[in-house]
């Protein structure tokens, strides 16, 4: 479904990405982990339009997409779940979701908030609440929500888990397993790189703006030097 080549990032003239390649095929859960600053974000940002790739190539179901801006990308089926969530504080919690659907018709956004509502249960009790007094654990399951409203076809979360206590890291991991029960294709970067390698068909390590390793998730536990890519950096 996606396909990444030779993708080239650079701020100013610094290359935070260098020929990276990857893939992605449909109802697949894909990892992309690694150190801070081995151009995680950028990689995503990259293939959501939000950064424009000075070589290589982005391709969706074989269609190149490649510096497509965020709309146009959103339409074409990619969302994205940012960092730091982003979800609008002032905004009730079915305000936001609706957002997520801007690219659906009226009815279709409703019928999409019941389905978040099936999916999030503790949204579901907080639809007039203002985001912003929901707790961290709820916020995420709400910017993701937020993505799942414009019904993509590729799912892409930036460190979903970051900064949740860790009952509700499980919540985040328990969900991903959950989205990929429904068969949903997924590109998740995450931190904890042991327990997304355990829910993930397959991973990518970055590093440095390159892939290091590549391949299913529990062959890259195995064989892991993850020791050695997280803390030599
Ligand atoms: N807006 C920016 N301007 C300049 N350099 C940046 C910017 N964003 C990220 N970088 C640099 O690009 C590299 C990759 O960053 P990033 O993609 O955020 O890594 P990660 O998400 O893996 O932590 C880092 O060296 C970082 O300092
Ligand atoms: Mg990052």
């Amino acid at each position: 479904m996606l396909e990444v080549a030779g993708l080239t990032t650079k701020y100013g003239s610094i290359s935070a990405l260098r020929d990276v390649s990857l893939s992605v095929r449909e109802g697949e859960v894909v990892g992309l982990i690694g150190p801070n600053g081995a151009g995680k974000t950028t990689l995503l940002g990259s293939i959501a339009g939000l950064l424009e790739p000075t070589s290589g190539s982005v391709h969706l179901d074989g269609k190149e997409v490649t510096g497509a801006a965020p709309d146009q990308m959103l339409r074409a089926g990619v969302a994205l779940v940012p960092e730091h969530r982003r979800i609008f504080a002032d905004l009730t919690v079915v305000e936001n979701l609706k957002i997520g659907g801007v690219t659906t018709g009226a009815a279709e956004r409703n019928a999409s908030v019941e389905e978040m509502v099936d999916l999030f249960p503790v949204l579901g009790e907080k639809l007039s609440t203002p985001a912003g007094y929901l707790s961290g654990g709820e916020a995420q399951q709400l910017a993701i929500a937020r993505a799942l409203m414009s019904k993509p076809r590729l799912l892409m979360m930036d460190e979903p888990s970051l900064g949740l206590a860790p009952i509700l890291v499980d919540v985040v991991f328990k969900l991903i397993d959950k989205l990929r029960a429904e068969g949903r294709t997924l590109l998740v970067v995450e931190q904890n790189a042991t327990r997304m390698l355990q829910v993930a068909d397959r991973a990518y390590v970055l590093r440095s703006g390159q892939v290091a390793a590549s391949g299913p998730g529990p062959e890259l536990l195995a064989g892991a030097d993850l020791f050695d890519t997280f803390v030599s950096g």
